[in-house]
């Protein structure tokens, strides 16, 4: 059937009715298309809202009669693409990849069908809004285990997990919860209680050390795996000065900073008391080593310092502040602090591109206090 694009005033009314007819009839098979292809529905919306004005104008001079006939058809054809659509969302409902679309839309544009007496208005139901996995009986169980990854791989994965959490359809995870590898602390978002404090903190095997100070198990068994993995790779020794410090450490860290640059600069290198990932024992500060080892300042030169850019996030790490992002993070970059989220996330994060975990999981920036 060749698609009428137009209504013509030259018609007989009875052919224009069924021109009409037709034209609707297209737009109905479109409307089943664009429930089905939800990225194209943008598109089409905005072609509608063009062409939409004129085919009022053109609608509203036709013959009393000929706008009865053609609504009665329209009606008919709109029923069966609710239809469609109807079960369209039902089919996506129970398929993971559907719940996660952002939109599914169905589109009757042009002058409302006006019913006949005697016949059912039809009703679009509006699409379901997605599930979410917090009503999950065998979910919320995984989740309140503690285990991280047992966690991620119940709700389907990592980027499952990463856009439920920035869709806010999956509110029972807390990004604030300080026992999580995906806790995230800024200026913004303290450590609650503000002394929190890790039960698992070790020494990672087989790391120099410059200061006695560890991190949570698998964090520190994943450096130990990174320091190997560098140095097998021609990069290099890698040791590290601080990892885990407590509440009172970081206030006495962040005294030194204010007492040397002042309280503006030392901002935007070190974090107060309570605001610091060096407290959640998950973040580790790394110098290169060659007989001994160089400052914090020498990593970003370094062949150690390059090799980790490149394959830290092998080993669920990531580097937190980095260049050009002080807007987001609220500090200056460091190519020395790593942050361990655990391998499953930190691929997620290095293969999308990220550069701030604030964006990453759709969280605002928080430069300041
Ligand atoms: N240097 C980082 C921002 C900290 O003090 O935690
Ligand atoms: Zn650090």
């Amino acid at each position: 059937m060749g698609r009428v694009t137009s209504f013509d005033p030259e018609l007989s009314p009875r052919r224009a009715a069924r021109a009409e007819a037709e034209r609707r009839a297209t737009e109905a098979i479109e409307v089943v298309a664009v429930a089905e292809k939800p990225a194209m529905s943008r598109r089409l919306q905005r072609e509608s809202a063009v062409t939409a004005a004129g085919r009022g104008t053109r609608w509203a001079s036709q013959p009393r009669e000929t706008r009865r006939r053609v609504a009665v058809l329209a009606l008919g054809l709109t029923v069966i693409a609710a239809s469609g659509v109807a079960i369209g969302a039902a089919r996506a409902g129970s398929d993971p990849a559907a719940l996660a679309a952002p939109e599914v839309v169905a589109v009757i544009e042009g002058p409302p069908a006006v019913p006949a007496e005697g016949l059912p208005v039809p009703v679009l139901a509006e699409a379901p809004a997605p599930a979410s996995r917090c009503d999950d009986p065998a979910f919320t169980s995984v989740l309140s285990s503690g285990d991280d990854a047992a966690t991620i791989a119940a709700i389907g994965g990592a980027e499952a997990f990463r856009s439920a959490v920035a869709s806010g359809i999956a509110p029972c995870i807390s990004l604030s919860d300080p026992n999580r590898q995906w806790v995230v602390v800024n200026k913004k978002r303290p450590f609650d209680p503000s002394d929190y404090r890790p039960g698992d903190i070790v020494m990672p095997d087989g790391v120099r050390a410059l200061k006695e100070s560890g991190l949570r198990r698998q964090a520190a068994d994943a450096l130990t795996a990174l320091v190997r993995g560098a140095a097998d790779a021609g990069a290099g020794e890698i040791g590290y000065l601080s990892a885990f410090r407590s509440y009172t450490n970081q206030q006495s860290t962040y005294a030194e900073r204010v007492a040397v640059v002042g309280v503006e600069a030392a901002d935007r290198e070190s974090a107060r008391a309570g605001f610091s990932e060096h407290q959640s024992g998950l973040a580790v500060d790394i110098v290169p080593c060659d007989r001994s080892c160089g400052t914090l300042d020498d990593v970003a030169a370094s062949s150690q310092g390059a090799w980790v850019r490149d394959h830290a996030w092998e080993y669920g790490y990531i580097t937190r502040y980095v260049e050009g992002r002080t807007d987001v993070s609220g500090y200056e970059p460091e190519a020395w602090h790593l942050r361990y989220i655990g391998t499953d996330l930190a691929k997620v994060y290095h293969d999308g591109g990220y550069t701030t975990l604030e964006e990453f999981f759709g969280l605002p920036g928080a430069p300041t206090y």
